[in-house]
């Protein structure tokens, strides 16, 4: 394999492998493949090098600023410059100076980041850290499915691909999705993609038939009802708390239901001391961080042998290679103009009703 050879290389090169003149032709497209590949530049990081350190160095060094979601690991929120929700996130990315932009989430969050500041540069540590919503709605079907509803305008939660955007009349997020959808009157037609579940719960509260794409994400809706009703039972003075991409079942017996940030403002508020939380694990971190008096108890999924309620997409970022990321500046998210002049609108339009 090529890359073998060449990652020897890799070792002696300095920072900026792809813009330096330092590598031939030959050699950016060796890179080129391993990051199609393994989603990353997987170079050796000798025990010397302390991460911690040398990622606040490089990011002083260029002017980068990371922003990390709620559900990455622990050690990738708390070296973040911003942590929040899909909806925070983009906030910030509006408003940085930063010249570089290192995002510690999934790929649809970067692209929006970059669909956000075209003249930036933004990395994310693993090009593979994608979304089972975002993989279930293929622009191509979208398209084909829109074209049946020729009435309707589009709603598109955030977790989609930078081309559904485009085919968007306004994005939402989980914390925003319900002034959203009303910020159309009652009468026009809506379609809702591509989460079915955060569709179904805003038809709830607002009484709408908005058309939905079928998706969900992977991780919320593998909570069992059983094991929650009996967890319930065991802890009685606990709240149970869910993100809306959970099912309706589980939606039904919520004490409270909320984005991930809402979830997290509610149990700093709340009087009660234990919660059973049903959304990805990764937000027990700032529970436990702004509550530490406060007990949180992971909701269980159907299967409890296979960790489902960590979201393996987000827990493929790593420091190590938040480190390689910014040290090479890659993987870099690179969109056609085309593509982030559409997508744009939609996004903008969202900040703007989410002032
Ligand atoms: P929020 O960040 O809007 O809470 O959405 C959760 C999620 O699944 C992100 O991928
Ligand atoms: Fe996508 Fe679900 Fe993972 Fe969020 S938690 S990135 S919606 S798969």
């Amino acid at each position: 394999m090529l890359w073998a050879v060449f990652i020897s290389k890799l070792i002696f090169l300095q920072p900026d492998l792809m813009g330096n003149q330092k590598l031939n032709v030959m050699e950016q497209t060796v890179i080129r493949e391993m990051l199609d590949e393994r989603g990353f530049i997987d170079e050796p990081v000798g025990p010397e090098i302390k991460l911690v350190e040398e990622i606040n160095r490089l990011k002083k060094e260029k002017n980068a600023v990371i922003l990390s979601h709620y559900y990455v690991e622990s050690e990738l929120q708390d070296i973040a410059d911003f942590v929040g929700d899909s909806l925070g996130l983009s906030q910030e990315a509006a408003k940085t100076k930063a010249d570089l932009i290192v995002f510690v989430g999934v790929h649809f969050m970067a692209e929006t980041a970059k669909i956000i500041n075209p003249s930036k540069k933004v990395i994310l540590p693993d090009l593979k850290a994608g979304c089972s919503l975002a993989d279930s709605a293929p622009a191509d079907k979208f398209a084909e499915f829109k074209a049946q509803y020729p009435d309707h305008k589009v709603i598109s939660y955030i977790n989609c691909t930078a081309e559904l955007k485009t085919m968007t009349d306004v994005i939402c997020t989980s914390a925003n999705a319900l002034k959203i959808v009303n910020s159309f009157p009652p009468e026009q037609k809506l379609i809702f993609a591509p989460d079915k579940n955060l569709g179904n719960y805003i038809n709830s509260l607002t009484g709408r038939d908005m058309v939905l794409w079928d998706g969900a994400c992977m991780v919320h809706e593998k909570y069992s009802l059983e094991k929650i009703i009996a967890l319930m039972d065991q802890y009685p003075d606990a709240e149970f708390i869910a993100h809306p991409e959970c099912e309706k079942p589980v939606l039904l017996i919520a004490n409270y239901i909320g984005s991930t940030t809402a979830l997290l403002n509610y149990v700093e508020k709340s009087p009660s001391k234990k919660f059973i939380v049903a959304t990805e694990s990764g937000i027990l971190h700032q529970m436990n961080k702004a509550c530490p008096n406060k007990i949180f108890i992971p909701a269980p999924s159907i299967d409890s042998t296979c960790g489902c309620n960590d979201c393996s997409y987000m827990k493929l970022n790593s420091l190590q290679k938040l480190y390689i990321c910014l040290k090479n500046e890659l993987p870099e998210i690179t969109l056609s103009d085309e593509v982030i002049q559409k997508a744009r609108i939609p996004i903008f339009r969202m900040l703007e009703i989410s002032k």
